[in-house]
């Protein structure tokens, strides 16, 4: 029992160091450059269509892009350029979005 435990928590680290060492925000920020036309290399949106993803939280970014990749999520943009992205593409965009720090105004 101790030793099952043991390795599956070994397992456990093992797979949070690999996903640790798979988001990467500096090769997210090139990759990036396939997305700045609409999203802005800062993740500040340049058409008025598509959302802000500076600082958004990269599980969520995650989440979406794996959506519209698998077709559960759909938009006649989003779903062809999702298509092509690998889990590892996808870790290291979300880990650059996430890493841009955003500040919040509120009107007086
Ligand atoms: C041609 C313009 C265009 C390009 C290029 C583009 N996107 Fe998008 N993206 C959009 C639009 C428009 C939406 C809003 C989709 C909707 O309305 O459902 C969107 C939505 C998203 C969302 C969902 C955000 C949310 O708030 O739900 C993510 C994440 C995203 N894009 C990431 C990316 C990434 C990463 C790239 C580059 C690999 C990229 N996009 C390239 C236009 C684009």
């Amino acid at each position: 029992m101790r030793i099952l435990l043991t390795s599956a928590l070994a397992m456990t680290l093992a797979a949070m160091a690999w996903h640790a060492q798979a988001a990467d925000p500096e090769r997210g920020r090139s990759l990036a450059g396939q997305c700045r036309t609409c999203h802005g290399l800062n993740g500040i949106a340049k058409i008025p269509i598509a959302p802000h993803l500076a600082g958004e939280n990269r599980i969520y970014i995650e989440t979406q892009l794996k959506a519209f990749r698998s077709g559960k999520r759909q938009h006649e943009m989003m779903s062809v350029i999702a298509k092509d992205l690998s889990d590892e593409e996808i870790s290291h965009l979300a880990a650059w979005y996430e890493s841009i720090e955003i500040t919040a105004t509120m009107p007086e």
